[in-house]
């Protein structure tokens, strides 16, 4: 299915224009496998006789009430500054047809707006005295869209990206004024409203970078100063910094990402004879989880890796077109992002066959008790760093006691040394939210040094590698790749543990396994 190209804004002079010249720029070829009617009387027909929108009203969001804490919050750091948060626009993924389109985290964060919403839109915090602006802030907030066109506009019939015969009724201005508690704007006014005093008249533009390139050449014409990019940098560390601690809103958000990924992996067991009998049976785990996401969520927080045996060992593995062999070890690191973006990120290390060899469970209990490490050091007035290196202790521990390093685990683990990271070349935790890799402006005082608070959440994340040509192990452990990863939040006195009810006991794994399998 392709748009085909009316020329609707002059339809009588669009009846006689000529297609497929020798002449004709290639920009207008996409045009040429059009088949719909150019001419005036179905322009008038198409856009007439519609029956009156029967939609049920829309209701104000419960995210609304957190959205507004969070744009106060984001003002004081700016007084002055006009601030500028894109959603972002669609990617082409092949010629004229896009990726689904996602929204910058920023802006889910300010707005509440999800899936889907809104292409194009862009949130501008503008500045005030101080005091005057929302809920006492220094800022007021419009949210800038293009709303749904009418249904005597060509974009109705004829667009293909935003028409309502192609996509569906888009919102008014009305209906996302009301559910985000934000006032709303025609995308029209955008330019001049983010022009008003800047420059002479004091006002400062700051925009979120990388997420729409026509507002960031809108901003950088009108403002055309040379240290801005340094405070457009401010400003992306204050979006992420701004999501280190999550609220009540995004914390359910974050146990309802967790269960439904939880679902997802059980989904996965049951379907293990099925990736068994295929020849890309990593194919089939990646697309029983994927359809699960589709089905509860709104997709996947990220690529799939479905690694079976070997595979495991690459740490991003994501091709996912290897078989599903008996004896072997799968990883499986999922997780669904449900509709308001917010996603887990888990991964578990099961038995094929559903019970562990004794070399398999030597490793796999060795990157438990690593995790189970993270966990104790995972507490508030801990720093995030913390976390990683009581993993590593472990880790190194391990090793030692297997005779595979070369020096004792003490000098292994100092800086300058580091053997033990030749099977554990990844970090043990990332804050997580609406990115997977949340938070990643942040500072590294906030970030890797920073100290842990209650309503953070992040992954605790352990593993060991063994790839199959690794001369500097014994042959048992070639081939063998683990990672556990578990979702935690940091409370008030030490923290939760968000995805476990997922098994990550060896027993209990194995139990798990058998009772989902029958
Ligand atoms: N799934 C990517 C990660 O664990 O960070
Ligand atoms: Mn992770
Ligand atoms: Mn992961």
């Amino acid at each position: 299915m392709t748009q085909d190209d009316v020329t609707p804004q002059d339809p009588a002079a669009a009846d006689e224009t000529p297609l497929g010249t020798d002449g004709q720029p290639l920009a207008d070829r996409g045009a040429n496998r059009s088949q719909l009617g150019r001419t005036q009387n179905f322009v008038e027909y198409v856009t007439s006789g519609w029956g009156p929108r029967t939609s049920a009203p829309v209701e104000r969001a419960a995210v609304a009430d957190f959205t507004a804490a969070r744009r106060s919050a984001l003002s004081a750091h700016f007084p002055g500054a006009r601030l500028v948060v894109p959603a972002g626009t669609f990617k082409v993924r092949s010629n004229d047809t896009d990726y689904r389109f996602r929204p910058h985290a920023a802006f889910v964060h300010l707005t509440g707006l999800g899936m889907e919403q809104e292409p194009d839109a862009v949130l501008v915090l503008h500045p005030v005295e101080d005091g005057t602006g929302d809920d006492g802030s220094a800022h007021t907030a419009v949210l800038y869209m293009s709303p749904m066109a009418g249904r005597d506009t060509p974009e109705f019939f004829s667009d293909a990206r935003y028409g309502e015969f192609w996509v569906g009724a888009r919102p008014t201005l009305e209906d996302v004024a009301t559910s985000t508690g934000i006032r709303t704007a025609h995308l029209d006014d955008l330019r001049d409203a983010l022009a008003k005093d800047v420059g002479t008249g004091g006002v400062e533009l700051l925009v979120v970078r990388e997420a729409d390139p026509t507002v960031e050449a809108v901003v950088e014409e009108i403002r055309a100063t040379e240290e801005a990019g340094e405070r457009d940098d401010r400003l992306a560390e204050a979006l992420s910094e701004l999501r280190l601690v999550k609220d009540a809103y995004e914390v359910e958000q974050m146990r309802e990402a967790v269960t439904t990924t939880i679902d997802g992996f059980a989904k996965v067991v049951r379907a293990l004879p099925a990736a068994l009998a295929h020849r890309r049976g990593e194919r089939v785990v990646e697309g029983t989880f994927l359809g699960h996401a589709r089905q509860e969520g709104n997709y996947v927080g990220y690529e799939t890796i479905a690694a079976a045996g070997e595979h495991a060992t690459t740490l991003h593995w994501t091709d996912n077109d290897g078989a599903v062999r008996p004896g072997q070890l799968l990883l499986l690191d999922a997780g669904v992002e449900v509709d308001s973006l917010y996603t887990a990120d888990v991964t578990r290390t099961l038995p094929v066959d559903g019970t562990f060899t004794e070399v398999q469970r030597r490793v796999y209990q060795a990157v438990l008790d690593a995790a189970d490490a993270g966990f104790a050091a995972a507490v508030p007035g801990a720093r995030f760093r913390d976390v990683h290196e009581a993993a590593m202790q472990v880790i190194a521990a391990r090793l030692e006691e297997w005779g595979l390093l070369p020096v004792s685990a003490a000098e292994a683990l100092l800086p300058q040394n580091q053997h033990h990271r030749r099977w554990m070349v990844h970090g043990t935790s990332h804050h997580l939210g609406i990115d997977v890799h949340d938070c990643a402006q942040a500072r590294a005082q906030m970030y890797l040094d920073g100290v842990l608070e209650p309503g953070m959440v992040f992954t605790i994340e352990p593993g060991l590698y063994f790839k199959a040509d690794d001369l500097l192990v014994p042959e048992e452990y070639r081939g063998i790749g683990v990672r556990i990863e578990d979702d935690v939040l940091v409370t008030a006195d030490g923290n939760e543990n968000l995805s476990a009810a997922l098994p990550r006991d060896p027993d209990a794994v194995e139990a798990w396994m058998a009772s989902l399998r029958g």
